[in-house]
C-alpha cells in the first residue's frame, strides 16, 4: 500500500479537493483506496455520506477516521491488511505529532497551493517545514507542489509571476483549474461516478464537458503520482 499525503500550513489550500479527485482517478482506474481521515472537521466522512446519498461512491474505496495518533495507526494497519494500494491522507492545516508522523510515512507528498503571493509563501514555509522534517528523520520523500485553482483564461501578471517563482520547486506537471466540477465534488461525490451519471442523463448534456475536463485533468494526476511512485 502507497501512502499519498496532501499537506499545507494554510487553509483552504484545496488539499481535500485534491486527494477527493486523486482517489477518483485512482478508483476510475480500478485501484482501491483507503482514505485518512487526519482532519478532524471530518470532510471526508462528510464527502461518502454526500456521495452515497447520490449514488457517486465507488465502493473500492472506504474512508478511516485517523485525527488521533492511536486511530492512525489502527487505520492504516487496518488498510494495509484489507489489501488497498493506495491510502490517501489528508491533514488538517500547521504542525502537529499526528502531520509529522504522517508525512514521514508517506511515499508521496502533495503541497498544493493557489496562486497568490500569501499562498505561495505558505507553500514555501509548508514545503521547507517538509524538508528539514524528513532530514531531521534521515527520509527522503519525493514531494512535489500542485498548482491549484489556477484559473482556466487568462492569468493576471501577478498569478503569472507567482506560476514563475514556484518554477523553482519540484511540481506536480498537471495542475487543477478552477473548476465548478471540483467545486461541486464534496457535495455529490466521486468525480467519475457523476460523470457515469450525466452520460446516461441527456438533460445533464451542458454539464458533461466541463465535467470530461476536469476527469481528464485528475487522470493526469494520477498518471504523475503512479509515475512517481514506480520510480
Ligand atoms: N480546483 C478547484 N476549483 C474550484 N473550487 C475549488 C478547487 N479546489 C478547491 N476548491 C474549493 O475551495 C474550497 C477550499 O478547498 P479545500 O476544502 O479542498 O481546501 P483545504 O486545503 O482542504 O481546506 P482546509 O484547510 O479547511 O482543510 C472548497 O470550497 C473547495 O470546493
Ligand atoms: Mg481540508
Amino acid at each position: 500500500m502507497k501512502l499519498v499525503t496532501c499537506c499545507s500550513f494554510k487553509g483552504g489550500a484545496g488539499k481535500t479537493t485534491a486527494l477527493m479527485g486523486l482517489c477518483s482517478a485512482l478508483a476510475a482506474g480500478a485501484k482501491t483506496v483507503a482514505l485518512l481521515e487526519a482532519d478532524e472537521n471530518r470532510p471526508l466522512i462528510r464527502w461518502r455520506e454526500n456521495a452515497l446519498a447520490n449514488e457517486s461512491w465507488d465502493e473500492q474505496c472506504d474512508v478511516f477516521v485517523a485525527d488521533e495518533m492511536e486511530l492512525l495507526e489502527q487505520a492504516y494497519e487496518e488498510a494495509e491488511s484489507r489489501g488497498f494500494d493506495y491510502a490517501l491522507a489528508d491533514t488538517h492545516g500547521g504542525s502537529s505529532e499526528l502531520n509529522n508522523t504522517i508525512i514521514a510515512s508517506s511515499d508521496f507528498l502533495i503541497v498544493p497551493t493557489m496562486l497568490t503571493p500569501l499562498d505561495m509563501d505558505e507553500a514555501l514555509a509548508t514545503y521547507r517545514y517538509i524538508i528539514e522534517l524528513l532530514m531531521g528523520e534521515n527520509l527522503s520523500v519525493p514531494t512535489a507542489v500542485l498548482r491549484q485553482r489556477v484559473p482556466v483564461g487568462r492569468m493576471t501578471v501577478s498569478q503569472k509571476s507567482v506560476m514563475d517563482m514556484l518554477s523553482a520547486l519540484p511540481l506536480f506537471d498537471p495542475s487543477m483549474h478552477e473548476r465548478d466540477a471540483y467545486a461541486a465534488m464534496k457535495e455529490r461525490g466521486m468525480l467519475h461516478m457523476t460523470l457515469q451519471h450525466m452520460l446516461a442523463n441527456p438533460a445533464m448534456r451542458l454539464h458533461q464537458r466541463n465535467h470530461q475536463a476536469a476527469m481528464e485533468e485528475l487522470g493526469q494526476m494520477r498518471n504523475f503520482v503512479e509515475h512517481a511512485l514506480e520510480g
